[in-house]
């Protein structure tokens, strides 16, 4: 009896050691990637799941580097924060590498080009230019690039919100008269909702990056490499094609 619990014990010790041994070996085997799943294509909760352009290229890049990953959901204007307080590793969201985020994280190459479009009622008249939303009732969702253009234009009276589904909602009950938001999150509104339009008003280019903290030049460079394998092999434009 009293052998047998010896065996018992070496055996449970082992278990222990190869558990430790196996997370401390220097070597990262698992990142946390933070996003926020509410910005369809991109990122969106469907059936309990993460999914979209950004959680399968982020997977592939995974596959690619040789790590696993755990996608963790948050807030869009957490994400940053988390970041820099290494909570994550890194982040994936449809973000926009402006040169203020760049000051607290460093952003991979680019991987998607977009823009800010405006989405009014349908019976609304066109909205050429984003200066003639001077004297709107505009949604914009809080920490988007929307955001940060649209109260930049002076006499709009901005109304932000936690979620784009939340200020189309409104926008469809008349509370507000225009959201800006990027363009295939807004497309893809658009192509589910009923009496709502895109203007024609075209907002600056901006290039959608992966961000890690600051000076993990190791991970960034490895997701650069990673990205540009997807990109030569044809995997990145089977996921475009997939979609867009
Ligand atoms: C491209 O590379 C990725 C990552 O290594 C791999 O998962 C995928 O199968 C490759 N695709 C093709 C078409 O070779
Ligand atoms: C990372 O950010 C620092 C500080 O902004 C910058 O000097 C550096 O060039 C960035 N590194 C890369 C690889 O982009």
């Amino acid at each position: 009896m009293k052998k047998m619990m010896k065996i018992i014990m070496v055996v449970l010790v082992g278990i222990m050691m190869v558990g430790c041994g196996s997370s401390d070996d220097g070597n990262v085997k698992k990142i946390y990637v933070g996003t926020n799943a509410e910005f369809a294509p991109f990122e969106f909760l469907k059936d309990g799941k993460t999914v979209g352009f950004d959680m399968e290229l982020i997977e592939e890049i995974s596959k690619e580097i040789g790590i696993d990953i755990e996608i963790k959901d948050m807030s869009f204007d957490g994400l940053l924060p988390a970041l820099q307080a290494k909570k994550i590793d890194m982040i994936i969201a449809g973000m926009t590498s402006t040169e203020e985020r760049k000051k607290s994280v460093n952003f991979t190459n680019s991987y998607y080009i977009a823009n800010q479009v405006i989405i009014t009622a349908k019976e609304l008249g066109n909205i050429a230019t984003f200066d003639e939303l001077k004297g709107k009732k505009v949604g914009v969702i809080l920490g988007f690039t929307g955001d940060v253009v649209v109260s930049k234009i002076d006499g709009v009276e901005v109304k932000k919100y936690n979620a784009g589904y939340v200020a189309i909602m409104d926008l469809k009950a008349g509370k507000i008269d225009a959201v800006v938001l990027d363009s295939e999150p807004a497309k893809n509104f658009i192509k589910n909702n009923d009496g709502i339009k895109i203007a024609s008003a075209k907002g600056d280019k901006e290039e959608y990056a992966m961000a890690v903290y600051k000076d993990n030049i190791e991970l960034l460079e490895k997701i650069n490499k990673a990205l540009m394998v997807l990109k030569e092999n044809g995997t990145y434009d089977g996921l475009l094609k997939k979609w867009f």
